[in-house]
């Protein structure tokens, strides 16, 4: 994710523009010229970029919503459509969960952190990023195998483009809001895109170790929740949450019902002599499922919460289910200016000062946390 506050502070100007209509024929003749149509700011009208504009934007550390495929449908839903107020738990189930915090396996994640920066980069759209998908769902697939789970699926969600996001589910006793857990698996070197090494160790390397280790422990635990649980792993985050995007539009338009969404995006670092915080991030999350976040975190981490400085719009995916109107929350590695600044580029190692596998190891066992408490 970030690295730029400067923008985003000035810009909650509220202004409804009586704007022209972006046009369906706009949107099939501007996107066969290569254009995109980033959503820049809160309130504005998207605007049409090139792609050596919207890398710019990137490199810039400005971040958008790249609304092009999914700014029809979105125009279908209700203006300022919000869930229903969700209710969090405060009482916590540690005696039959911390046993089972204690099974995260630092090495597991290590292991599998070591193939996905072993592709050349995640880019959505590489070979080396479409491989990096089929791994991360094999490897689930493998879970799921090796638990017996003939409940819990696990499947591709393609896009325009060569990587899928993946969706992972494991059924609720009942139906009833369901519960997702989410990360990026794209990376990007934004000197040179499409070839250049971008091993995303961290960036989001780590939140996508996070959730499939959570995702393994859980089936370990042979975890049967009263509430659906879904973890995502998402494609095109860099480019404009286009994965992320994709599918809460998706969600929202099929009335999807989500109790809860927490976004693990870089989870690995935390400046050399600073203090070793979760940093929350404060703006585009729900307040309540926040309050619930600090107390899980409270009750479970050895790291305590802190609250970030706003993060901008648009800064990971947590923004897209915000932007649907569902409840989000998104733990960070660190406040805004102690996090890795390695990202998005081929330095972006586990290797570096400051990386630590015993601050990304807290982070997977709020994940876990988070999906038992609030679907068992
Ligand atoms: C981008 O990739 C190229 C080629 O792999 C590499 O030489 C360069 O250092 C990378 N850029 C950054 C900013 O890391
Ligand atoms: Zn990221």
């Amino acid at each position: 994710m970030h690295f730029s506050l400067l923008i985003s502070l000035t810009l909650s100007v509220v202004s409804h523009i009586a704007a022209r209509p972006i046009t369906s024929s706009e949107i099939v003749a501007n996107s066969a010229k290569g254009l995109r149509l980033l959503s820049l700011a809160d309130g504005e009208e998207p605007v049409w970029k090139s792609e050596a504009d919207l890398i710019n934007l990137r490199k810039q550390g400005k971040h958008f919503f790249d609304v092009t495929e999914v700014y029809e449908a979105e125009q279908k839903l209700p203006a300022k459509a919000k869930a229903a107020a969700v209710t969090y738990p405060t009482t916590f189930h540690a005696s039959t969960l911390t046993p089972i915090l204690n099974t995260v396996s630092t090495s597991n994640m290590q292991t599998n952190l070591a193939s996905l920066t072993a592709y050349n980069n995640r880019y959505y759209k590489s070979t080396t990023g479409a491989a990096a998908s089929t791994f991360i769902r094999d490897k689930i697939a493998s879970y799921i195998s090796t638990y017996s789970r003939t409940d819990v699926t696990v499947s591709l969600y393609s896009h325009s483009f060569v990587q899928s996001s993946i969706i992972a589910k494991i059924p609720g006793k009942t139906t009833g809001a369901v519960t997702i857990i989410g990360a990026h698996m794209d990376s990007i070197n934004l000197s040179s895109p499409s070839s250049g090494r971008a091993p995303g160790a961290d960036d989001d390397g780590t939140g996508t170790v996070n959730l499939i280790e959570a995702f393994r422990v859980l089936l370990a635990a042979d975890f049967r929740p009263a509430t659906p649980v879904e973890f995502h792993w998402y494609a095109a985050e860099e480019v404009g949450l286009l994965g992320s995007q994709a599918i809460a539009t998706a969600y929202k338009s099929a009335g999807v019902n989500v109790k809860a969404f927490m976004e693990l995006d870089m989870s690995g670092y935390f400046k050399p002599g600073t203090k070793e915080v979760m940093a929350l991030q404060a703006d585009y999350i729900d307040t309540s499922l926040n309050t619930f976040l600090k107390a899980l975190i409270t009750q479970y981490s050895r790291i305590p919460w802190a609250m970030d400085i706003a993060c901008a719009y648009a800064c990971s995916d947590h923004a897209s289910w915000y932007k649907a109107g569902f409840p989000s929350s998104f733990p960070y590695e660190a406040i805004t200016g102690n996090d890795d600044p390695n990202v998005h580029s081929a330095s972006d190692t586990t290797s570096v000062t400051g990386f630590s596998w015993a601050h990304s190891l807290e982070f997977a066992k709020i994940g876990v946390a988070f999906v038992y408490e609030l679907a068992i």
